[in-house]
C-alpha cells in the first residue's frame, strides 16, 4: 500500500505510509536530509511486522543494510540517525546491527542511549523489560 496523507494542507509537512526504502530512493535526493529518525522492526520482537516477515536474522540484517545505506545516502554529511531497537531479547538484533554498522563503517557510533521506562512489560520467566534503546548515528 502506497499511501500519502496531509493533515493539514496549509502545513509544510506529509505522511507517508510506504515502504521506507523505496520512499527513500524515490523521493529523496542524496545529501537532502538533517534527520532520520527510525524504529524498525526488531526482528520476531513484537508485532506482525516482526514474526514470519524474515526468513532468519541474516535476511533481517541484509534487509537492514539496504535501508541503512539509502539512509547513509540522503542523509547530509552532517546528518543524523537515530535508530530505536529492542535490547534484552534474543536474538540481540540490536547489537548485531550495532555490529554491522561499525564494522562495514555505515555511520560513526556516537552512542547507545537507554531509556528508562516508567512501566515495564512484564515477563514470568525473566527480568521485566523496562528499557528502550536507540542508537545516536552520525553520517561524519
Ligand atoms: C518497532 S515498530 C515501530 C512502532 C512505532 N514506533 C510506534 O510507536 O507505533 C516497526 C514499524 O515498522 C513498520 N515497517 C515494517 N516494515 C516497513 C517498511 N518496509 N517500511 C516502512 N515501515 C515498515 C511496521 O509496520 C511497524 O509499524
Amino acid at each position: 500500500m502506497s499511501r500519502v496523507l496531509k493533515l493539514d494542507s496549509n502545513k509544510n509537512y506529509s505522511f507517508y505510509n510506504i515502504d521506507a526504502i523505496s520512499f527513500m530512493k524515490n523521493h529523496l535526493k542524496s545529501n537532502s536530509i538533517d534527520l532520520i529518525i527510525a524504529d524498525p522492526p526488531y526482528f520476531e520482537i513484537c508485532g506482525e511486522f516482526d514474526f514470519g516477515k524474515f526468513k532468519d536474522v541474516k535476511e533481517y540484517l541484509a534487509w537492514s543494510k539496504i535501508w541503512l545505506l539509502e539512509a547513509k545516502r540522503v542523509l547530509k554529511d552532517s546528518g543524523t540517525l537515530i535508530l530505536w531497537g529492542g535490547v534484552g531479547h534474543k536474538p540481540l538484533t540490536s547489537a548485531r546491527l550495532a555490529i554491522m554498522i561499525e564494522d562495514e563503517k555505515f555511520f560513526n557510533i556516537k552512542n547507545w542511549v537507554t531509556q528508562l521506562n516508567t512501566r515495564g512489560i512484564g515477563a514470568k520467566t525473566n527480568y521485566m523489560s523496562a528499557r528502550e534503546d536507540f542508537l545516536f548515528l552520525t553520517k561524519s
